[in-house]
């Protein structure tokens, strides 16, 4: 092995340059050249490599988003598009790759693979809604930002005795909400796995106020309601002031938490380590604390079937 081409792609989420810096500091150790693809897939298929090396990422591991830039390709998803990718990597002598991003990037490295490039897969996204892996890098970063957030939410919530709507991220999956309210920062929760009524909201939220608490979060994944009929269902219905709080790209962007930066060094290394050994269609996760090995084509497969996370929805309904 002596080239290896980084690509990130799809949404970026804090950590991807904790991963970069891995990758390429851990490539250069063994003598091997990274080139940096701009834009992700898109800029492989419009030629857009050039080489990072160890000095260019010394100081990058702090920052959120992505050096190399990032994108949702459309051509990629197109044969054509594919195969012109795999003649730009040919043309650099590069039969290896790394992708970091989410499902739709994981699908990509799928695809190179089974045209003969030698692909790794690393998971990055904020939302959390890949199966086979505990973590993906940026969660743990965007759901501390979500919890400080609501922090400051609160104390205006708390001096005004309001309720709030706070709409997170996730795309489909209702971790972001979910680890929220089990770390103690929302009231009423719901999420795709769980998602309740207008009039069970209302419902709990009743509860809450019979308790003596007049300053409820209620938490949303984005994508489920119509916000603002929400809001005025719940004043309509019970007779009080709402506000609502979408939070948007404060989440995905900022600085990476040390867990998303240590678990960005750990699966970049094993990134290298396993291009190293010659392995190819993997995807790289973490199950109880341990570095894991997928399969790509089974984790897309199995994808499908993503579980909700009972053992969370369960301590919430004892402790929310
Ligand atoms: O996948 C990350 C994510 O931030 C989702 O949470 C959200 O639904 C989506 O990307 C937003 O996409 P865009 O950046 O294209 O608006």
């Amino acid at each position: 092995l002596h080239k290896v081409a980084v690509i990130t792609s799809g949404g970026d989420s804090p950590g991807m340059n904790a991963a970069i810096r891995a990758i390429v500091k851990a490539a250069n150790y063994h003598d091997i050249e990274v080139y940096g693809v701009e834009g992700g897939y898109q800029g492989l298929i419009e030629d857009k490599l050039s080489i990072i090396r160890t000095p260019d990422v010394e100081t990058i591991a702090n920052k959120g988003g992505t050096i190399l830039k990032t994108s949702r390709s459309l051509a990629f998803m197109d044969d054509s598009g594919r195969k012109q990718a795999v003649e730009v990597l040919r043309n650099y002598g590069i039969a290896d790759v790394i992708v970091i991003g989410g499902e739709g990037s994981l699908q990509g490295a799928q695809k190179l693979h089974e045209l003969g490039i030698r692909v790794i897969g690393i998971p990055g996204t904020i939302d959390n809604d890949l199966d086979y892996t505990d973590y993906s890098i940026g969660f743990d970063t965007t759901l501390n930002t979500v919890l400080s957030s609501i922090g400051r939410i609160k104390d205006t919530g708390l001096s005004h005795n309001k309720t709030t709507i706070v709409e997170v991220m996730g795309r489909h999956c209702g971790d972001l909400a979910l680890f929220t309210a089990v770390a103690g920062e929302g009231d009423i929760i719901s999420t795709p796995e769980l998602k309740l009524s207008f009039e069970q909201i209302c419902e709990k939220l009743q509860d809450k106020i019979s308790k003596g608490r007049n300053d409820n979060i209620i938490v949303v994944t984005e994508r489920m309601y119509d916000l603002d009929e929400l809001q005025r269902f719940i004043e309509e219905e019970m007779n009080i002031e709402v506000r609502t709080t979408v939070l948007g790209f404060i989440q995905r962007g900022g600085e990476p938490s040390a867990f998303d930066r240590i678990l960005a060094n750990k699966m970049g290394v094993k990134a290298v380590n396993m291009l190293m050994e010659g392995q190819s269609g993997y995807a790289i996760g973490i199950k109880a604390n341990q570095l894991i090995e997928k399969d790509l084509r089974t984790m897309l497969d199995e994808k499908t079937d993503k579980q909700p996370n009972y053992d969370l929805l369960d301590m919430l309904l004892h402790t929310i």
